[in-house]
């Protein structure tokens, strides 16, 4: 069985993480097939967006920590694992995590990684790396913080203490909580709205949102502007416009 299972129904294309005897904790092999997986829908015109879920018990326990215990220092440099995970920050089409059960450290950090995150009522979210000796090294220190503010990140990563999907959307780190049961049939309905939209203007403003968290209000304006100076580049926005003057469903064709 493979270690991470991609079913295509476009124009949603779905990744499920598929290491449940270690609760997909992320070792070598599972980050190289998920990135490999990724890019390869990224690249694929007719899936518009991602769903990258876990299973039921566990979306990932975080990094693979028997992977850690051998490894030195200058290992981990070398190998450069967490570059890896630049590759998830390129992916352009939108990325929804659809995350149920355990989602600790490097988990945690992957479904950050991601645009927005379903979660189920049961996913428990936590970055559990001090209690190790270790810190979050793949994001967490930053998304969390930029997620969910200095207060509850400190408490969390300190203290070790997971957070419930409630919280965690009270908090603004999980965008929808939904019924056990719909972790994945939720997340797939939420990326099949977002794929029925303009495709280039889905990435555009996924692009211009992320903008938001690097620079200053006056720079991502001008951003923002010149983004949408070139969404009106495509043939999606005139499709887009002219459809609704002459009251139709649009077809983008992501050109
Ligand atoms: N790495 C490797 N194996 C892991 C793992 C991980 N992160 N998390 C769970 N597993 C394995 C367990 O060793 C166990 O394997 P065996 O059956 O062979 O013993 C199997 O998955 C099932 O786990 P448990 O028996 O522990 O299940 P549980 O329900 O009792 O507990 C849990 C679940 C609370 C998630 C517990 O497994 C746990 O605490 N896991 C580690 C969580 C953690 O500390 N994550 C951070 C990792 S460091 C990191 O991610 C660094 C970074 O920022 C990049």
């Amino acid at each position: 069985m493979s270690i991470v299972l991609v079913e295509r129904e476009p124009p949603v294309g779905i990744v499920l993480l598929n290491r449940p005897e270690a609760l997909n904790a992320l070792n070598d092999e599972l980050m190289g097939a998920l990135v490999e997986a990724l890019a390869e829908l990224d690249g694929d015109e007719a899936i518009r967006c991602i769903v990258l879920g876990g299973s039921e018990r566990a979306f990932a326990a975080g990094a693979d920590i028997g992977q850690m215990a051998e490894a030195t220092a200058m290992e981990m440099y070398e190998a450069r694992r967490i570059d890896r995970w630049d590759a998830i920050r390129k992916v352009r089409t939108p990325l929804v995590a659809a995350v149920s059960g355990f989602c600790l450290g490097g988990g945690c950090e992957l479904a950050m990684a991601c645009d927005l995150i379903v979660a189920s009522e049961t996913a428990q979210f936590g970055q559990p790396e001090t209690g190790l000796g270790i810190i979050p090294g793949a994001g967490g220190t930053q998304r969390l913080t930029r997620a969910v503010g200095k207060a509850k990140a400190m408490d969390v990563i300190l203290s070790g203490r997971f957070l419930t999907s409630d919280e965690a959307e009270r908090a603004g780190l999980v965008a929808r909580v939904v019924a056990r049961e719909a972790w994945l049939e939720e997340a797939k309905r939420v990326a099949s709205a977002i794929a029925s939209k303009g495709p280039i203007a889905q990435r555009l403003a996924k692009e211009s949102v992320n903008r938001a968290f690097e620079s200053p209000l006056e720079t991502g304006l001008d951003y923002e502007r010149k983004l949408l100076y070139l969404a009106f580049a495509s043939e999606d926005a005139h499709e887009g416009l002219t459809a609704f003057t002459e009251k139709r469903k649009p077809e983008f064709e992501g050109r």
